[in-house]
């Protein structure tokens, strides 16, 4: 074990790196089209109370594990677990690691092509289909987009490099609030546009009408991914969080951080949408092909293209640091090396898997399976497989195999915080969250 691990330096430090992680590209381009689709402010409110009910339980049981255990996401779960099969869950959390970073880093290093595509200039008076094909011909193209994603990696290498506190910690106290002045300036542009009325209606009109069963199975499944559950980032950064610091509070904070954001990035970018009248949109498509033409268009779309490709870099950048530090506390609590070797290690792997997964969106590649290409599919089985099965694990193992006294420790930081949190808690991790995933896992195979 590693004797002198580190910690966040403070409390707005911890939440800004764990928020971080948190506010990814899933809050940006999916969370408000899910919402807008979903029945706006009616999937809103049953996000907020499945993330209350069930998520935020998984996320402290990660918490638990990581601050208990104060190593990485495998030994962690070593240090806590009744017996050794349950490494298991830990090595299967660090594989969703590698996975979703692999395709994570490819989208990142596109961000970074607009951004520069953008500083060039590079979509005033371009169409729709112009754009389509120009996205196409630069994914296609293979070099480019590995180029990029090279880059970014080394953006993280030269952070992580820094350390959790100097590097991870700095960096997220500067990107965060950035990451959030941006989204407000941008939809306080979109306030003056003729869409706005609708655009906002999209997301914050309620619409019981269009609930169903599915929309509560979708929001269960953006909410474990919006707060990067099952996938070592949560346990990893739970082992920095310090001592007295409530766990429940952070996690609590962070929700409410990656909904606002979404409602944010949803005002920021729909008007544009409803103004122009295009179709709605989400994932790359929306960011890459719809949107950098209607920005052009806006008063100063100069800015407002570069601005956005620059906050969507930023939101990438502090998730794929929570990903990467995974790896490197894997590595250097593991091989016992340094952290720099560990990182070396690290960014070996991921840029190996990254040009596979860039290479496999070429036409006529053969690197597919299961039907899809790596890319899609690395970022299928990481959240159809990885994220439920992983959630289940670390809930089950803190609500039932933990010893109490432990739990109670951690969620009340020895008796600073109120019991009778603990006991809600405790309550819903037992009892709630096991049958409600098994539930969205087996629907998610059945479907
Ligand atoms: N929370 C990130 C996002 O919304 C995704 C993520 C999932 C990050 C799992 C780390 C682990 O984009």
């Amino acid at each position: 074990m590693d004797n002198q691990r580190s910690t966040f330096g403070s409390r707005f430090g911890a939440i800004a790196a764990i928020a971080g992680s948190a506010v990814g590209l899933g809050n940006i381009w999916k969370f408000p089209y899910v919402a807008g689709e979903n029945g706006g402010a009616a999937f809103l409110l049953i996000y907020i109370g499945i993330t209350l009910l069930i998520s935020i339980p998984v996320l402290l049981s990660e918490f638990v594990i990581g601050r208990r255990g104060q190593s990485n996401a495998f030994r962690s779960f070593l240090h806590l677990a009744p017996h050794r099969a349950w490494g298991t869950i830990g090595i299967l959390e660090l594989l969703g690691a590698v996975f979703i970073l692999s395709f994570y880093c490819v989208i990142a290093g596109w961000s970074l092509e607009y951004v520069y595509q953008s500083a060039a200039n590079g979509f005033e008076g371009m169409t729709q289909a112009q754009m389509d094909s120009r996205f196409n011909e630069f994914v296609a193209s293979g070099y480019r987009p590995i180029l990029w994603m090279a880059v970014f990696l080394c953006m993280n290498a030269f952070v992580l490099g820094m350390g959790v506190t100097k590097g991870i910690e700095r960096c997220s106290k500067f990107m965060i609030p950035a990451l959030f002045c941006i989204l407000v300036m941008l939809a306080g542009v979109n306030l003056l546009q003729p869409g706005f009325k609708e655009g906002a209606a999209f997301i914050l009109e309620p619409d019981w009408s269009a609930v169903t069963g599915q929309t509560v199975i979708k929001a269960l499944g953006q909410s474990f991914f919006s707060l990067s559950i099952g996938m070592a980032a949560m346990i990893t950064y739970g082992s920095y969080i310090k001592r007295q610091e409530s766990l429940v509070s952070v996690s609590v904070i962070v929700s409410l951080a990656t909904v606002i954001m979404a409602v944010l990035a949803g005002l920021a970018i729909f008007p544009s949408v409803f103004t122009f009248n295009v179709p709605v949109a989400s994932g790359p498509d929306l960011v890459f092909k719809t949107l950098p033409p209607l920005f052009a268009q806006l008063p100063g779309g100069y800015i407002i293209s570069i601005l956005f490709f620059v906050l969507l870099f930023f939101a990438a950048l502090t998730t794929s640091l929570s990903i990467m530090e995974s790896l490197v506390a894997f590595f250097s609590d593991e091989l016992h090396i340094r952290r720099i070797s560990a990182l070396a290690i690290g960014f070996g792997i991921i840029i190996v898997c990254s040009t596979l997964c860039a290479l496999s969106q070429m036409p006529d590649s053969s690197l597919q399976v299961a039907g899809l290409n790596l890319f899609d599919w690395t970022d299928t089985f990481s959240s159809n497989y990885i994220l439920p099965i992983a959630g289940l694990g670390c809930v089950v193992m803190v609500g039932w195999f933990v010893p109490k006294s432990t739990v109670e420790h951690e969620l009340t930081s020895s008796g600073r915080y109120p019991l009778w949190i603990f006991r809600c808690v405790l309550f819903m991790m037992r009892f709630i969250c096991p049958p409600i995933i098994l539930f969205m896992f087996i629907n998610g195979l059945v479907s």
